[in-house]
């Protein structure tokens, strides 16, 4: 018999001026992206922004449904719209910031099991880290390296 501990590294910011300004950038268009969330149903609006390595940025934000489970996160509309537009392109980044209209979203939102699912599937396919980016509406941002980082013993096509 054997344990093992699994540990990864995360960045924790106080605040955004302490980011690089390239996730500065990418972080003001997730920001963004809150806006064209449609959230009727948990008034929850998250904006993603996903940084190319091409440098194009590509945007999306949960779209909600009256059928709860039909409706899609933010991470999700914007990964699967960045494969459609530039297939074979690497991803480098992905920022994800949230609001609430219910209470101040003040510590950084983090992606669904879904999501993370969805965006190891491009870390997997393109074999580069993807960082990641999480920020509230306000507080401290964090930085992961990869989205296998936070998907420990994940599902991959290798299983198949
Ligand atoms: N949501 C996201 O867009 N991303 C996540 O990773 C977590 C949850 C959305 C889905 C739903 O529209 C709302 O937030 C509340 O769960």
């Amino acid at each position: 018999m054997q344990k093992q501990k699994l540990s990864f590294e995360l960045t924790i910011f106080d605040g955004l001026a302490e980011l690089l300004k390239e996730d500065q950038d990418l972080i003001a268009k997730a920001v963004g992206a809150r806006k064209n969330a449609y959230a009727p149903y948990s008034n929850f609006q998250v904006g993603a922004a996903v940084l190319m390595e091409n440098g194009e940025v590509v945007i999306g934000s949960n779209q909600e449904n009256a059928s709860y489970p039909s409706g899609l996160c933010a991470e999700r509309v914007a990964v699967f719209q960045a494969g459609a537009l530039y297939p074979g392109v690497q991803i480098k980044a992905v920022a994800i910031t949230a609001t609430s209209k219910n209470h101040v979203v003040d510590s950084p939102a983090a992606p669904c099991g879904n999501c993370r699912q969805s965006m190891l599937e491009y870390e997997t396919k393109q074999k580069k880290p993807i960082k990641l980016i999480l920020m509230g509406e306000t507080g401290k941002v964090i930085q992961c390296n990869s989205i296998a980082d936070i998907l420990p013993l994940g599902f991959d096509s290798s299983f198949l």
